[in-house]
């Protein structure tokens, strides 16, 4: 009986080997192949890589063909992991933006408080402050009435909503400038060039009416007019006013409007560096003074 089961069992055996060995015939590769079929597949191979080459080619070339300018990179004061902001640049790019950008551009989430001790005194922020009229109530009456600001109010709307504002800028809205620099490809860069960079549209482009042409706008046409120029405004310091010295110092304004902690954060970051570093060797040494024992001991049996 046991030889039977035996002998049976084995030639099962036997026979699942030789199906599979049948499959593995079935195999095709690409070494088995002929000459001729080697080089057609090549070939394919060959067409196939140069055909997705060429379509992300004329796929850039055609970007290009919009002329949309990338920002170049420039040394700010602030750039480098150490640096800070150059506060008397951010203080000129404030009145910039207050003598200029905010007839257009609001500011919701900056109050007249972030001022003070950023680069004004309480008391010249205060007076910036009380130069606006807030609305503010309901009085006893119940009537909404208009007073000077004061510390804890946010910078002023220049409209009411942003139909009004789109409606005075021919459709075009023209977004806070808060958190503009995070918000744009190219940061500070970006909002540089594009104050810098309007010129006359190149031979073959028409600019359409109530837009203008500036080449680092993505489409290369912008709703906002020019808005810089030399002497547009004085500063009180007596820095001499010219475009790309306004256009600096709003963009450094705007990096900080963007990150008020900005000096902060890297002074703490120096800090916190420089205590971890100072732990990490320290515990580093206790480590090995600590495992010295365990690690240089020899374990020896004896019979
Ligand atoms: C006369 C109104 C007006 C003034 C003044 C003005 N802007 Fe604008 N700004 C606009 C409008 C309108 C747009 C929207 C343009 C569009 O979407 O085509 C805009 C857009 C922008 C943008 C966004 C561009 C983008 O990539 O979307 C930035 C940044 C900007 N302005 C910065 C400034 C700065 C800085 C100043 C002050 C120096 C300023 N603007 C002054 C009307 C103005």
């Amino acid at each position: 009986m046991a030889a039977i089961v035996g002998r049976s069992s084995r030639q099962a055996l036997l026979r699942a080997r030789s199906s599979i060995s049948c499959q593995n015939a079935g195999f095709v590769t690409f070494k088995n192949q002929s000459t001729g079929r080697k080089i057609a597949l090549a070939a394919a191979g060959i067409v196939t890589t140069g055909g997705i080459g060429l379509a992300v080619a004329l796929n850039q070339s055609v970007l290009a063909g919009e002329l949309e300018l990338h920002p170049p990179k420039y040394p700010w004061n602030h750039s480098g992991y150490l640096d800070a902001l150059d506060v008397t640049s951010v203080r000129r790019g404030y009145f910039v933006y207050k003598q200029v950008c905010a007839a257009c551009h609001s500011m919701n989430y900056m109050y007249y408080r972030n001022l003070v001790d950023a680069f004004m005194t309480e008391d010249e922020a205060k007076a910036e402050a009380a130069e606006v009229q807030v609305v503010d109530g309901p009085d006893e009456e119940g009537k909404m009435f208009e007073r000077p600001g004061k510390l804890a109010d946010k910078f002023p709307n220049p409209y009411a909503n942003p139909e009004a504002a789109r409606a005075a800028n021919n459709g075009a809205l023209p977004p806070d400038l808060t958190f503009i620099v995070p918000a744009r490809h190219g940061g500070e860069d970006y909002i540089f060039s594009l104050l810098t960079g309007y010129c006359d549209p190149p031979a073959g482009i028409t600019v359409k009416e109530d837009v203008h042409y500036n080449p680092y706008f993505p489409g290369g046409t912008i709703g906002m007019a020019q808005a810089l120029y030399n002497e547009i405004i004085e500063y009180d310091d007596g820095t001499p006013a010219t475009q790309s010295q306004l256009a600096k110092d709003v963009s450094t304004f705007l990096r900080w409007t963007s990150e008020i902690e900005h000096d902060t954060r890297k002074k703490t970051a120096i800090k916190t560096l420089s205590i971890l570093t100072l732990l990490m060797v320290i515990t580093y040494y206790f480590k090995r003074h600590r495992w010295t024992v365990l690690k240089s001991r020899k374990l020896t049996s004896q019979k």
